[in-house]
């Protein structure tokens, strides 16, 4: 195990920079998910630390050492991609020794680590199956486990996920944060979906065009967005953004919106001034049926039920607002909603800048 630090890297492809240098720090067993839409740059910086790809620029040290001249074996890091590449006439006590013989180490040294990783892995009682005889969780841990066997510094993830169906993704996602717990080996964790990186990491690092938009505990990121895309990305449904504009009332300033609905600016955001052009960031969770906060209403347009919730789409400042109620809230198309919520858990962010407020 051990830390990765990435500083001021940048990389091109010819004349395009892609990574336009970018600082990092990943604690020893720290486990980082790095996402963003597509082609922000998430596989290229993988790929980079793990040795696949020369960075441009910058530096890329692994426990404080300089390895930018290192190959990736020499690098120590084990990566795990979408598919486990197990070798499907192989046991599973050879899948996971397989590496540690091609590096020459003696069968009974092989053995000793092999038994000690798959009982980590509760492995144990399936070393004689072929891959074709395990569930796809347990051919997951089969491929973890040859990686852990060789002790790497990191592990490198790169959407090992995405190919899955949503159900047998989420029990490998459990799967992958369980086995962090145990192993507790440094863990890089690159996806596009927020879900999974919310819920596996311990921080989760927001990639946009090359560039880091915000770092942090993901409770973090979700209670205080730095930008609008941060606040956007971040939460499902995601944050409704309504354009405001500052005005005094009598009870200090107060957002108001084009429908002419006002959200009173509380005293936790003491820099907003008057006649300020802002967006205001309210999560379609956050709003609630009853009558307790500061009240908005708008023209019903859609109702979506899940089940345990309903989401509904109603008008809001001249645009489509989403709300999430409880699961048997009845309401129809062209009814109008009333919902309130608390101004505390109201966003502000300056409208040129994008930046919080
Ligand atoms: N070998 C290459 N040559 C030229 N451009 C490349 C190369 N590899 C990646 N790029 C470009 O670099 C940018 C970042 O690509 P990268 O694969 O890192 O994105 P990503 O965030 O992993 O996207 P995705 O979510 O789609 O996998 C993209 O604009 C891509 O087109
Ligand atoms: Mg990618």
């Amino acid at each position: 195990m051990a830390s990765v630090e990435i500083i001021g890297l940048k990389k091109n492809f010819g004349a395009v920079e892609v990574i336009h240098g970018v600082d990092l720090k990943i604690e020893d067993g720290e486990f980082v998910a790095l996402v963003g839409p597509s082609g922000c740059g998430k596989s290229t910086l993988l790929r980079i630390i793990s040795g696949l790809e020369p960075a441009s620029a910058g530096e890329i040290r692994i426990d404080g050492n300089l390895v930018n001249h290192l190959n990736p074996r020499e690098r120590n890091i084990a990566m795990v991609f979408q598919n486990y590449a197990l070798y499907p006439h192989m046991s599973v006590a050879k899948n996971m020794g397989f590496n540690l013989k091609l590096s020459g180490m003696d069968r009974s040294e092989i053995d000793r680590k092999v038994k000690e990783v798959a009982k980590l892995l509760e492995l144990d009682a399936l070393l004689d199956r072929k891959p074709g005889q395990l569930s796809g969780g347990q051919r997951q841990r089969v491929a973890m486990g040859r990686a852990i066997v060789r002790d790497p510094a990191a592990f490198l993830f790169d959407e090992p996920l995405s190919n899955l169906d949503a159900k047998l993704r989420d029990q490998m996602r459990s799967e992958i944060k369980l086995l962090h717990q145990r192993v507790k080996t440094t863990s890089i964790y690159v996806t596009h979906d927020q879900i999974e990186a919310m819920t596996l990491a311990d921080r989760v690092v927001i990639l946009n065009g090359g560039n880091i938009e915000q770092a942090g505990r993901p409770i973090d990121l979700y209670n205080k967005p730095e930008n609008l895309f941060v606040a956007a990305f971040i939460g499902t449904p995601s944050m409704n953004l309504i354009e405001a504009t500052i005005v005094k009332t009598d009870t200090g300033l107060a957002a108001k919106m084009a429908c002419g609905h006002m959200v009173p600016v509380t005293a936790n955001h003491p820099n907003i001034t008057e006649n300020e052009e802002v967006i205001i960031g309210m999560r379609p969770e956050h709003f609630s049926a009853d009558t307790s906060g500061v009240l908005l209403s708008g023209q019903t347009t859609l109702v979506e039920p899940t089940g345990a919730q309903t989401n509904i789409t109603f008008e809001l400042g001249g645009k489509p607002a989403t709300a999430v109620l409880e699961g048997g809230f009845n309401i129809e198309v062209g009814q109008p909603l009333t919902v309130s919520i608390d101004p505390k858990k109201v966003h502000f962010f300056d409208k040129a800048t994008g930046r919080r407020v």
